[in-house]
């Protein structure tokens, strides 16, 4: 047989066997035999070749390695495609799924109290206000009718800080910075974190929230203060709630009250967070005294008001039932869960 004949044939087989392939390894193994170095092809001597054929040879050889390269990159090529279908098509996923084991987040209890409030509040014609935490001393005592040698500033054990400041020990100070920036008529609340150098017990945090709230118009009496604080037990309790007023006394306000209500974990029975007694403090009140509205530039020969300061976190307890106020700043999952 020829030569050429010879070629004609490896290359007919070599084709064959391309085409028989199955996947890249089979192909791998045929283009190996067939191109390799030491394939079919490479082992054509052209020393034995005589030296009138050696050029139409040469052409021959490189036009069927020509072919056979191309017939070998086609069905890689193809293979390679179909591989990589396949990948795609195992791989695929649904993007629109909710992603498996991630839980939404969820308000803090306090934080979900405090806006039901705003709302509350916001809907009778109050606006919202908010102060620094960081205080200035006139701002938390003096302005409230607490001169520095007034025994009053014995009841808030206050964190002082370097230079005279302080973190505030109530939300108070909120009505001077609100005075004095809306002046007269106002409605405000001012809900936030204050801060007292406390024992910490079930019922005791040096870290809490309160909301204050104030009025001032003309001829305010304690008819119109009662009447918010009912609307404001009534929205937060979803229910009557029992409560009774006796005299309290704040430096801010003249006369001064606490309002209690009955303890919601006991009914009034006795526990930890009533301190047995039945009765919870919740809401120091009263009308603002005449040198408070003058701190805040407002006339009290014109002008008079109520104000509050309502015990956030001590309300956010009795509507959740938490009978120990640490719980709130533990940041424990397995608390915080339950107001998912
Ligand atoms: N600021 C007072 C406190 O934290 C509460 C209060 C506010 C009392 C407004 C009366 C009026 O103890």
């Amino acid at each position: 047989m020829s030569l050429e004949a010879t070629l004609e044939e490896l290359k007919t087989s070599a084709l064959r066997r391309i085409e028989a392939a199955s996947n890249l390894e089979e192909l791998e193994v045929v283009r190996v035999e067939a191109l390799g170095r030491k394939g079919i092809l490479s082992s054509v001597d052209m020393g034995k070749v005589p030296a009138a054929e050696r050029s139409g040879v040469g052409k021959l050889l490189n036009a069927v390695k020509t072919e056979l390269t191309k017939e070998l990159d086609a069905r890689k090529s193809r293979f390679e495609s179909a591989a990589l279908q396949a990948r795609l098509e195992g791989e695929w996923m649904d993007l629109t799924l909710p992603a498996g084991g991630v839980r939404p987040g969820a308000l803090h209890p306090v934080t979900q109290v405090q806006r039901y409030l705003e709302d509350v509040f916001t809907s009778m014609g109050f606006a919202i206000l908010s102060g620094p935490e960081v205080e200035s001393e006139w701002n938390n005592f003096d302005a409230l009718n607490i001169p520095p040698t007034h025994p009053a500033r014995d009841m808030q054990d206050t964190f002082w800080l370097e230079g005279g400041n302080l973190l505030r020990t109530h939300t108070s100070p909120v009505q001077v910075r609100g005075m004095q920036r809306l002046g007269a008529p106002l409605r405000m609340i001012a809900p936030g974190r204050v801060f007292r150098n406390e024992e910490v017990d079930p019922s005791h945090e040096h870290t809490f929230y309160q909301l204050e709230g104030m009025m001032v118009d003309r001829d305010v009496s304690i008819a119109h203060m009662l009447f918010f604080m009912k609307t404001l037990l009534r929205e937060i309790f979803q229910r009557d709630v029992t409560v009774r007023l006796r005299p309290g006394y704040f430096p801010f306000v003249e006369p001064g009250f606490e309002l209690d209500i009955q303890c919601l974990i006991c009914g009034g029975s006795g526990c930890p967070v009533c301190k047995q007694s039945g009765w919870v403090e919740l809401l120091p009140c009263g009308l603002v005294h005449p040198n408070v509205l003058r701190s805040g530039g407002i006339d009290p020969a014109e002008w008079n008001g109520f104000a509050f300061g309502l015990g956030l976190t001590r309300l956010a307890m009795m509507r959740y039932a938490i009978d120990d106020i640490r719980l709130l700043n533990s940041g424990d999952l397995r608390f915080l869960n339950q107001f998912r």
